[in-house]
């Protein structure tokens, strides 16, 4: 089969519309809001975030665009995307195997992806029942805390989340993703731009806004950087297949290039203006900066229990936040579904049930290491901790050194000329000198650094 007749058998999008609102969609999420805010604020702020812009611009950027390349040019789920085209490259057949460890970190990922999403199920109930009226910090944290101490609570709402993506996943691309993400996406926004205007008049915007954009190097450690450089990852929800996937469903005659530029930029601008949003609250109340995955359940519904009209806005924010994490989270277990559908032959309802159940599983690993399992430790890290610290900073960035390595040195120039259809040479050229070279090396240099391999190294040399 050439390339020109491929088509994906799950189906096509029906506009490039679709594809970049599915692609955003599945880039920001819990990522954004939850998750930049809080790494953010335990690695020093400015110095960190300097860091995570940096690998967002020169590693981000050309694998989200290799990834949609690779995924359109292949036409099926990674795994089998990846056997096709090494296949016609005359390459290793080895390949697979990245999408394989895609299907694995999905599926790894989704396990606690869930759980975080359950706790914005849970601050919806909150926010409607008017628990934050008026609240103090020391009030909101001890909900959040109750919070945490009760299993049974949080396994009640991972499960509703498991339920609901899978129902999502279970109707297919064209039946159940594309509607869904339509309005959220700009409704999320909107609701983010109104909690700016808030952050703005709580009287340390200008402390908050420091904090994130001073850069101070004595506060960034090695490990700082690598968590930055895995969350450009996370947050583009590269290195995984979820983006190859996407890019699968998408139509033969939309700019790859174009499209990727404009989702790194929409999901760039959330994350900051959710920072923005984030940390005047904690400077004015005198909160922790360095508070941990509690940051914005700590934060934000003690800003929406003192504004008018907070009720409202309180629960329409976390009502977002819960779409936002839903279309992430489909896009997480998307290519394991289609693998099971394509290999086994399964039905996609079937295929969904059986994701669904093992994830649902291995979640509960997540709920139970906020409580009973708390001291349960390896390498000092809990569960939920190990398995974000190996997902995020290990499996993501190693996937998409390798993507980048099959993009930028396994296809010939030919292939990658034909598919990206682009009249612009010179930009073509930046984007495959930094595929092959540049993002290469700084995935390479932030993982010996953060091991601290490189200073011993400069040391015996010098
Ligand atoms: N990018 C999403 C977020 O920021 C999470 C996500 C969805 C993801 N799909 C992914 C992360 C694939 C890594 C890989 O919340």
């Amino acid at each position: 089969m050439s390339e020109n007749s491929r088509s994906s058998m799950h189906g096509q999008w029906s506009s490039r519309w679709v594809f970049v609102l599915a692609a955003t969609g599945s880039a920001v999420g819990l990522g954004n809001i939850w998750k930049f805010p809080y790494i953010a604020g335990e690695n020093g702020g400015g110095a960190f975030v300097l860091v995570y812009l940096l690998c967002i611009a020169v590693i981000g950027l050309p694998v989200m665009i290799a990834e949609v390349m690779v995924g359109r040019r292949g036409r099926q789920s990674p795994v089998n995307t990846m056997k096709v085209l090494s296949k016609e490259e005359g390459r290793s057949r080895l390949w697979p195997l990245l999408g394989w460890s895609g299907v694995l970190a999905g599926f790894l990922i989704l396990s606690y992806y869930s759980v975080i999403a359950g706790w914005a199920l849970n601050y919806v109930i909150e926010m409607a029942s008017g628990t934050f009226n008026s609240s103090s910090a020391g009030e909101v944290k001890t909900v959040f805390e109750d919070l945490l101490s009760d299993p049974l609570k949080l396994t009640i709402w991972h499960t509703l989340f498991i339920v609901a993506t899978m129902v999502v996943v279970a109707r297919g691309v064209r039946g159940g993703l594309e509607k869904a993400v339509m309005l959220l996406m700009p409704a999320l926004f909107v609701l983010l731009i109104i909690l700016l205007g808030y952050a703005m008049n709580s009287g340390a915007f200008m402390q908050g806004l420091a904090f994130l954009f001073t850069p101070d190097f004595s506060a960034l450690t090695g490990k700082g950087v690598l968590i930055a450089m895995g969350h450009a990852f996370f947050t583009l929800s590269l290195g995984m297949g979820a983006i190859m996937v996407y890019g699968s469903y998408m139509r033969k005659e939309d700019s790859i290039a174009r499209t990727s530029i404009m989702i790194v930029i929409a999901d760039t601008v959330v994350a900051l203006i959710a920072g923005m949003a984030i940390f005047p609250i904690v400077f004015a109340n005198g909160l922790e900066p360095g508070a941990g995955p509690g940051l914005v359940f700590q934060t934000l519904p003690l800003a929406f229990g003192q504004m008018t009209g907070g009720l409202f806005f309180g629960t329409l924010f976390f009502i977002l936040l819960l779409f936002a994490a839903w279309s992430s989270s489909i896009s997480l277990i998307e290519p394991a579904v289609t693998w099971l559908v394509e290999n086994r032959n399964m039905k996609r309802r079937t295929a969904s049930i059986v994701c669904g159940v093992a994830t649902w599983a291995l979640g509960m690993g997540t709920v139970l290491s906020f409580n009973l399992w708390a001291e349960v430790k390896l390498f000092d890290m809990t569960f939920f901790e190990l398995l974000d610290f190996l997902t995020a900073n290990i499996m993501l960035p190693l996937s998409g050194l390798f993507i980048a390595l099959f993009a930028g040195w396994a296809m010939s120039r030919e292939s990658k000329l034909h598919e990206m259809a682009t009249r612009h040479l010179f930009a073509f050229n930046g984007w495959n000198f930094l595929l092959k070279y540049v993002t290469p090396l700084a995935v390479t240099v932030v993982f010996l650094q953060s091991i601290g391999l490189l200073e011993q190294l400069i040391e015996k040399l010098s």
